[in-house]
């Protein structure tokens, strides 16, 4: 038997594709679909938001960004459930001479990385995007990135987990005797029984096993807009600060996101809101007539290398699937095809190999 902890995006699609494989899955998760996947915006942008010194980060995210067409596609034929998956590009754009400059500096990176990307005038973004302000300078264009609904996502991902049992209770401990698994203790005493078990429990995962993770605060906030605002996912550089925009054929508006180092407070603070909406405001000044909607805030699973941790991690049978940090949705096809090929023997995608969970151990690390 093997026991999935955490029923997210993660926890969800490696569950499913588990059970596709016919392996005996159980789903452990107080709130399936509850977390930080119900609050993510979807974006699938690792050229838009591509770093210096994470090539092979990029690898990965680009491996898994395009596996989301055959993705969305299997799930809406299993499930009638439309994921909202769109390959728009990704636009970012630069409010000041200095974050243009910035802007240019990553065009260059991305071009000697071989990447399709395109250098844009102020002009030809408003060309793309009529609301943004007369004032943005420029941007980069990243034709194959793209966003998806991780709502939609997760509730497909539920409707095609037929074939898995769901425990909708907590996991109190992962129980290990002789140096191998033997199951899942529950908040309740009960055990549940498994000689594998998955960790997909994002920024809760460090306190279930010995795993580096530390919650990364976000808050964000959904508009609505009754006119077509935006066309594209758009990330903006504004006096520095980044924040992005992702829109919703339904008229959703998501405006994030924070980014604070605070251990779990999900406290929703004014300042988060105010600087959200202060730089949006500076991009599209016509954000302030939307529609307020919602706001949340949720923890983004970071690993001491901002990787995500995929695979054998300590006692046999222990298997992690987490610390993807801001890419949680992006490396979603990815993951859940890599973890069910180390569950059933095989050989796992070659792009996860840099991010074993153990390279962080003492003893270890496959990098
Ligand atoms: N992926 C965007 C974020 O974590 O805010």
């Amino acid at each position: 038997m093997i026991v999935v902890i955490g029923a997210g995006a993660v926890g969800l699609g490696i569950a499913w594709r588990a059970s596709q494989r016919g392996l005996p899955v159980t789903l452990v998760d107080p709130e399936p679909g509850g977390g930080a996947s119900h609050v993510a915006a979807g974006m699938l942008t690792p050229v838009g938001e591509l770093q210096y010194g994470e090539e092979q980060q990029l690898r990965l995210g680009i491996d898994s960004r395009d596996r989301y067409p055959e993705f969305a596609a299997e799930l809406a034929e299993r499930t009638g459930v439309d994921i909202g998956y769109r390959k728009e590009g990704n636009l970012s754009v630069a409010y000041d001479g200095d974050d243009l400059a910035f802007l240019t500096d990553q065009h260059r990176f991305q071009e000697s990385l071989g990447l399709r990307t395109e250098l844009l005038t102020g002009r030809e973004c408003r060309r793309l995007e009529p609301m943004l302000a007369p004032s943005v300078r420029g941007g980069i264009l990243a034709p194959d990135d793209g966003s998806v609904d991780p709502r939609r996502l997760v509730r497909a991902l539920l409707a095609a987990c037929e074939d898995v049992e769901i425990v909708r209770r907590k996991v109190r401990e992962i129980v290990v005797e002789g140096g191998a698994v033997r199951g899942v203790r529950l908040e309740d005493g009960g055990v549940l029984a498994a000689d594998r078990v998955v960790v997909a429990a994002g920024s809760w995962s460090a306190d279930l096993a010995d795993l580096p993770v530390r919650p990364v605060k976000g808050q964000i906030l959904r508009l609505h807009s009754p006119y077509p605002f935006l066309t594209r996912a758009t990330r903006g550089l504004v006096r520095g600060f980044s924040l992005y925009l992702v829109p919703r054929p339904d008229g959703e508006l998501v405006v994030g996101a924070t980014q604070e180092e605070l251990g779990f407070d999900s406290r929703v603070t004014a300042g988060g809101l105010w600087e959200l909406l202060r730089d949006a405001r500076a991009l599209f000044p016509g954000v302030t007539e939307l529609e307020f909607k919602e706001v949340n805030a949720s923890f983004r699973p970071g690993s001491p290398d901002n990787s995500p941790l995929l695979g054998p991690a300590g006692p046999d049978g222990l298997i992690a699937a987490t610390g993807h940090y801001r890419n949680g949705i992006l490396l979603t096809p990815l993951t859940a095809d890599a973890i069910a090929d180390l569950l059933e023997g095989k050989e796992p995608p070659e792009a996860i190999r840099p991010f074993g969970a153990d390279r962080f151990a003492p003893t270890g690390g496959s990098r």
